[in-house]
């Protein structure tokens, strides 16, 4: 149809002049994609999801995402509801790591090491927005950072770029790449979104059925880091979810850090963009297939929540929603066995993500 790229621009400059042109795209806002009933609200500070609404069979709306309900709760917030993580995502020990013979460190903010890419990670900055189409067809947003050399500690100017879109009914495609500029540098990025396909607020997950594409996972130390640098079989384990089982049926066996639950790591089986994860609530109807084309996915089932303010006064509790985070494997800059990290300059590192929901 030859009327088609014509009205997406449309929108974009309607919704920029609204916004008050050029400059408005690098303050923070808040940015709707809609398609139907399916609506994604994002902000650009820290590329962050801030709901999916979703109908039931009945046609029923809820809003599947953990959060906040200002922006500034979102600026102050350290429970990550629903940034991009990165420059380096995930726990690195100590935040520390060697890179050709170089020692770096990072911002150590959480216990002795680091995590998410630091204190002001790329989930606590300002991106800006480069393009914007709120309707149609497939509504996207791509919003663009540029870290620089030495920001939390990381080497090299790098060149950011996320893309959120609705590419089909009832899909939210997000695509990410970095480019190293000048220096090598390690990059894993993951888009912590907490999920609850009952509603936010609406209780615990521990009732949705979850199955993954995982038959190996990394066993965890006490501070929630792959020190062993090991790779054990699911098999026979209270993390084998290799067929569909109530997210709560084993969480009392397991321990992410100090409390019951799951906060590990997943080697996802096979390579490319592929099937990672499939969760339903049964009370609902509501399923969520997760794609994407990372080596492995952190299952958080929000152990740490704990009378935690969220959206309309409403107080999320422990395992009151789950993040499924695929990403690369945690503290891969220290250790050689696993698959690496590290993007040198003019290379491009991509993560693509797309969650599928159904009802
Ligand atoms: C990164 O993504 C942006 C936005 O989609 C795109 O314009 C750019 O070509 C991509 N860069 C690379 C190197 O793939
Ligand atoms: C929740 O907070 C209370 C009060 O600070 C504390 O006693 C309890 O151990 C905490 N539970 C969890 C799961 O964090």
């Amino acid at each position: 149809m030859a009327r088609a790229p014509v009205l997406p621009a449309l929108l974009c400059l309607a919704v920029l002049a609204l916004a008050g042109g050029a400059d408005a795209r690098k303050m923070v806002g808040v940015y709707e994609l809609k398609r139907g009933d399916f609506s994604v609200k994002m902000t650009n500070w820290g590329a962050t999801i801030m709901s999916i609404l979703v109908p039931d069979s009945k046609g029923n709306l809820a809003d599947v995402v953990l959060g906040k309900d200002t922006l500034a709760e979102y600026v102050n917030d350290n429970s990550a509801f629903g940034p991009l993580n990165g420059r380096v995502a995930q726990r690195m020990a100590r935040g520390r790591f060697v890179l050709d013979g170089k020692v770096y460190h990072t911002y150590i903010n959480d216990g002795r090491n680091s995590i998410h890419g630091g204190h002001r990670g790329f989930s606590k900055v300002i991106w800006t927005v480069k393009e914007y189409v709120a309707g149609g067809d497939s509504p996207y947003i791509t919003l663009y950072y540029r870290s620089f050399d030495g920001e939390q500690g990381l080497p090299g100017d790098l060149d950011v770029y996320a893309t959120y879109q609705l590419t089909s009914p009832y899909e939210l495609s997000i695509r990410t790449n970095a480019t190293a500029l000048n220096k090598a540098t390690p990059v894993n990025f993951l888009q912590h979104v907490y999920l609850n396909l009952g509603g936010e607020g609406s209780g615990d997950i521990l009732g949705h059925t979850l199955q993954l594409s995982a038959s190996r996972y990394t066993p965890m130390d006490e501070e929630l880091l792959p020190s062993s640098g090991r790779v054990d079989p699911v098999a026979g384990t209270s993390y084998d979810f290799r067929t569909p089982t109530p997210i709560g049926a084993r969480i009392r066996q397991v321990k992410g850090g100090k409390f019951y639950g799951y906060d590990i790591n997943y080697v996802i089986d096979g390579e490319g963009m592929r099937k990672v994860a499939l969760a339903r609530d049964g009370k609902s109807g509501r399923a969520l297939e997760l794609w994407a084309n990372q080596p492995a996915m952190q299952l958080y089932t929000g152990n740490f929540l704990n009378h935690t303010k969220g959206k309309g006064g409403k107080l999320y509790e422990q395992y009151d929603g789950f993040c499924l985070e695929t990403q690369a494997y945690p503290d891969a800059v220290n250790h050689p066995e696993f698959p690496s990290v590290t993007v040198r300059p003019g290379q491009v590192y991509k993560h693509d993500m797309l969650y599928k929901f159904s009802f």
